[in-house]
């Protein structure tokens, strides 16, 4: 609708029963439609949280404080917002929503705030860790698409922490990238590499977000993982990890991201393996298959999902862009 032709009413004399209406209104104004259903959402929920909680302005005033901290604390590498997102479940609840997963796909999970770009590309068989405290593990992966077929040359970054919990970017002197790598898959879909076992750690917790974590009994600590990211044309960009199975945090991870379909065992390197790919019998073996979605059916399966999702809530959407907008036709 051209702008000029809506007809907003005089912004005056608003109560706590029509406030609503009549933000949304003045921000109808918006052309980008997407924009103006998020806003219209955000607004109508935002009041309903201060109507429903009656919110006293003392404590309006402590969420704003606690915000600016969040904003003061934050830096290129002290992501303290997305630490937010992630402890208030939001992280994971996005993700979901915008990367469904057909069955048998690999399920995404949290980011966090630790992935760099600057990791150094790798090749098969290369140490990603130089921590010599860390229990060596072999990691022999394959990558397939829905339909089994081998998918090569998707770049794949991989990041995991040292053996004490910190990932490189945590260290004051940090020199360069350690503990990440990045990796292509093979035309056989092969991807192979050394790491260290991963073990659980804290989020970072001298901040807002710990201090929340604290005043809410939560603790801080994530249970072992190994994050991998793929990329490749065509296909939707996978985030994910490795969960350690009878971590002592693997039912209550801090930022929620643990799914049973990306929880694996420890194994140990049999004779045959130890041949291929020259490694003590007995060292610890990470083997994952990962299968990759195409961009064309998680669109799919994003736009079905969304209809059903706003039909249960009795919404009339069209899907414009992939996303679903305000059907006013
Ligand atoms: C991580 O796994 O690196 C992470 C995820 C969420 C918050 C903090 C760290
Ligand atoms: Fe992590």
């Amino acid at each position: 609708m051209d702008p000029s032709q809506v007809k907003i009413p005089p912004m005056k004399n608003l109560t706590v029963d029509n406030i609503t209406e009549n933000v949304i209104r003045i921000n109808s104004l918006c052309e980008d439609q997407r924009m103006k259903y998020i806003l219209e959402r955000l607004v109508t929920h935002l009041h309903d949280f201060a109507r429903e909680t009656r919110l006293s302005s003392d404590e309006w005033m402590t969420g704003l404080r606690f915000l600016t901290e969040v904003g003061q604390i934050t830096t290129d590498v002290r992501q303290e917002y997305i630490l937010l997102s992630d402890v208030l479940g939001l992280s994971i609840l996005v993700d979901s929503i915008d990367h469904p997963k057909p069955p048998g796909s690999t399920e995404g999970t949290v980011l966090g705030p630790f992935h760099t770009h600057d990791a150094e590309e790798m090749s098969a068989g290369d140490s990603m860790s130089h921590d010599p405290e860390g229990e060596p593990l072999l990691v022999v992966c394959t990558l397939r698409d829905t339909e089994g077929r081998p998918v090569e040359g998707v770049k794949i970054d991989i990041w995991e922490t040292d053996s004490s919990g910190h990932y490189d970017v945590q260290y004051a002197g940090r020199e360069g990238p350690d503990g990440r790598c990045i990796m292509r898959s093979g035309s056989d879909g092969v991807f192979w590499f050394k790491a260290i076992t991963p073990v659980p750690y804290p989020i970072p917790h001298d901040g807002p977000v710990g201090r929340l974590l604290k005043k809410l009994h939560r603790h801080p600590y994530r249970p072992s993982h190994m994050h991998f990211m793929f990329e490749k044309e065509g296909y939707d960009h996978l985030i994910t990890a490795l969960y350690l199975r009878n971590d002592p945090y693997e039912t209550s991870d801090a930022v929620f991201g643990v799914k049973d379909s990306l929880t694996v065992d420890i194994g140990k390197v049999g004779p045959e393996l130890s041949k291929k790919y020259d490694v003590p019998e007995g060292h610890a073996l990470l083997t994952y298959d990962f299968v990759l979605v195409s961009d064309e059916e998680t669109s799919q399966l994003r736009a079905y999902n969304s209809k059903v999702a706003l039909d249960k809530l009795g919404r009339k959407v069209k899907i414009v862009n992939g996303l679903p907008v305000p059907d006013l036709d």
